[in-house]
């Protein structure tokens, strides 16, 4: 009796411990030690402190930004061709650790560099904390300095203050923060600014990623929102863009943006009472697609809640022409300094519209331009592709940090998948993918989101922040570049563990079919050239061609093959014969309970957490030691568990953690009102206990 409760508490702390996925959102596949043969390193200086960050992929080498070197590394060997070095003058230095910086911030943190031309190179730098640009030419055997200049406004003092850098036509757009206490951030582009010190444009943001598209170059980052008017303060997601030909506008505005603006992007589990990711962490650039059978551009982005908040993690995806949406609706406009935030009616608006790409801005009136002073936050956020996220998590051990994309690999019944690879910051990457992107209007998944997480890689040691991700296709490979701050290690983009056909079907990973001619799950390439001879089913994760696989078992299947020993009987094309939404569900959490949820779960584990140190701490002591092995080593005994459940079942894996049981006895109690910030405790206690 008492040795089975224990076991209970066990697995139900371990299935907390091992992070709050959502329904079928489990990684397929654990590893957790990656072969010697499969990886490369890069170390830089295996003494000092590095803090690299990935500047530019230039052909087969990446220009990697690092204390006082820009790296250029060969991304198909991870050896260093070639460095940069620029160390920061001893007047500099001096005055810097005067004004009371410390040894390590007094250096040069290359930030910024772009390749201008087959020989040139612009590179900027913190310096010390006096950030400063150059433009070098390189010759054969090294980089010639042409040319010194303030990097003021260009390259933040501090090189962990978030910035982003982009050029556009010759221009240098940065989104960064200047002066010594970083306390003035700008989006900036020569002579052009945002007001300087205005909340409404730019209010404590943290840049995460620019680029340009069509007239418009867009900034993505995260900032305290002005119109958030409860107590407190939040932080909210924003798209910010102004218009490349954006000149000023007149006499006092000479140096402004006249075509600034910004919008909320909203990543959230809908429901009555959304769950909100409100701080964005990353983005991927803009990725071209087809997706339910349209077209359409879109961003990625890693999303959490707020640091000091239960911990939770999304992707979401936006599609550009939301965004361009946005930035044809409404403003949003305060009446007077304390009413709130409403949508400005159009009558209110003066013509020209603000934020227009115009021929010559410094013939804008005043009356717009006093306006856009006014108003540069849209009324309208930014909805999610496809309504909420893709990938969604909880855990107490980490968080998503940053994201790339594999866009549109090919499978070989000829659709089309964005693979997507998500960082935390314990040294995980994770792999996943919306088996629903593909689904055309009129399937039952068409718009939806069916998330497949295929696997997990532990590439750096736990506890390991990745700071940057990146995909590369070389002549010969494809590859992941994963950088934490003192290392950079390239992993293959697929493993394709599996030995038979139904569990390599089973793993819905676009890159892996199975070869029913060779008799192994493989990524070749060939299977493009005969794909007759090769099974993939990516949106299912099952194909009747396999001996092995099976459907999950439903109400028609069971109809359709009494006898589960049988393999199906229906012709292998007509797949919409199963009715695949009663098992193998979208995750239908509605924001209310998964708020519930993740509360319920920290309650728990609290609780939990008590009872068995508790226990433990009175068995221990005069038991067999054996017994605590596992609690002392939960992730030996977390890896064995999921290695057990690798075997795959007729049956999709069903979640029997604790918490769904409280999702879907929750589901109807919508009156909780139920927040993060502001959780019923007390409530929620009495529900699940
Ligand atoms: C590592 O960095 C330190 C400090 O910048 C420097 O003195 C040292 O020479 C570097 N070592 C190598 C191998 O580059
Ligand atoms: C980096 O190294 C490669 C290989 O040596 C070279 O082709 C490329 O031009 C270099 N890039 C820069 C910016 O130095
Ligand atoms: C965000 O999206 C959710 C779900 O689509 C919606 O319920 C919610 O109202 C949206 N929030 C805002 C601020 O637009
Ligand atoms: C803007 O400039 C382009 C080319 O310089 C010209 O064709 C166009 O008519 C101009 N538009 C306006 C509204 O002046």
């Amino acid at each position: 009796m008492y040795s089975s409760l224990i076991v209970i508490l066990l697995s139900m702390t371990c299935g907390l411990s091992s992070g709050l996925w959502t329904d079928n959102q489990i990684p397929k596949r654990r590893i957790s030690q990656l072969k010697e043969s499969d990886v490369q390193r890069f170390l830089g200086n295996e003494t000092d402190s590095d803090h690299f960050k990935l500047l530019e992929q230039d052909g087969d080498s990446v220009l990697v930004g690092a204390t006082n070197i820009v790296y250029n590394i060969s991304l198909l060997t991870l050896n260093e061709n070639k460095r940069l070095q620029w160390y920061s003058s001893d007047d500099d230095i001096k005055m810097c650790k005067y004004k009371g910086k410390s040894d390590e911030l007094c250096q040069n943190y290359i930030r910024v560099l772009s390749k201008r031309s087959a020989n040139g190179l612009f590179v900027c730098g913190t310096n010390a904390f006096k950030p400063k640009c150059r433009q070098y030419v390189e010759n054969s055997l090294e980089f010639e300095l042409v040319k010194e200049l303030s990097g003021e406004g260009l390259c933040p003092y501090d090189p962990t203050h978030l910035s982003t850098a982009t050029f556009v036509d010759d221009s240098l757009y940065v989104a960064t923060v200047a002066g010594f206490n970083g306390a003035d951030p700008l989006i900036y582009r020569l002579p052009l600014r945002t007001e300087q010190f205005n909340p409404k444009h730019l209010n404590a943001p943290s840049f995460v990623n620019s680029f340009s598209h069509q007239q418009n170059v867009y900034f993505f980052f995260r900032e305290t929102a002005v119109e958030y008017m409860n107590c407190g303060k939040s932080i909210y997601s924003r798209v910010a863009r102004v218009c490349s030909n954006d000149k000023g506008g007149p006499h006092k505005f000479r140096n402004h943006w006249t075509t600034f603006q910004k919008a909320r992007l909203n990543c959230s589990i809908p429901g009555d009472f959304p769950f909100y990711f409100n701080e964005i962490q990353s983005t991927t650039s803009l990725v071209k697609g087809i997706y339910g059978g349209h077209n359409a551009q879109i961003i990625y982005g890693v999303f959490t809640t707020p640091s000091n908040s239960i911990s939770g993690s999304a992707v979401c995806a936006f599609k550009m022409d939301d965004i361009h949406k946005a930035f044809d609706g409404s403003f949003k406009g305060q009446e007077a300094i304390d009413s709130n935030w409403l949508p400005v009616p159009s009558s209110k608006v003066p013509e020209p519209r603000p934020g227009l790409c115009v021929n010559d801005s410094r013939q804008l009136p005043d009356m717009t331009l006093n306006f856009h002073k006014e108003h540069t936050l849209m009324d309208m956020a930014v909805p999610a592709f496809w309504s909420s996220p893709i990938v969604v998590q909880t855990s107490f051990k980490y968080r998503f940090t940053q994201i790339a994309v594999d866009p549109q690999i090919e499978t070989a019944s000829g659709k089309t998948f964005d693979v997507l690879f998500i960082a935390t910051d314990d040294g995980r990457v994770i792999k996943a993918i919306n088996a629903a992107s593909g689904a055309l209007s009129g399937h039952h998944y068409h718009n939806t989101v069916v998330p497949i997480v295929i696997e997990e890689v532990t590439v750096f040691p736990l506890g390991t922040v990745i700071t940057n991700l990146l995909v590369y296709h070389t002549f010969y490979e494809a590859k992941l570049l994963v950088v934490s701050n003192n290392e950079i290690k390239s992993i293959k983009l697929f493993h394709c563990l599996a030995k038979t056909c139904g569990e390599c079907v089973a793993l819905q990973d676009p890159y892996c079919a199975f070869d029913l001619a060779r008799q192994q799950c493989t990524s070749s390439r060939s299977r493009f050239w005969n794909r007759d001879n090769f099974v993939q089913n990516v949106e299912d994760g099952w194909d009747p061609r396999c001996p092995d696989g099976r459907p999950p078992p439903t109400e028609s299947t069971k109809m359709l093959s009494p006898d589960p020993q049988l393999p199906p009987q229906y012709a292998p094309d007509d797949q919409n014969v199963i009715d695949l939404e009663s098992t193998q569900q979208t995750p239908i959490y509605t924001g209310e309970s998964f708020a519930l949820a993740v509360t319920t779960s920290v309650i728990t584990s609290l609780v939990l957490g008590f009872i068995l140190g508790y226990i433990f701490s009175k068995r221990c002591r005069k038991e067999d030691p054996n017994i605590c092995s596992p609690y002392d080593d939960p992730h030996q005994y977390l890896d064995g568990r999921l290695a057990a459940s690798e075997t795959f079942q007729t049956q999709p894996p069903v979640n029997n953690k604790p918490i769904n049981l409280v999702l879907t006895t929750n589901k109807n109690s919508k009156n909780l009102n139920l927040s993060v910030e502001n959780k019923p405790i007390q409530k929620v206690k009495k529900i699940y206990l």
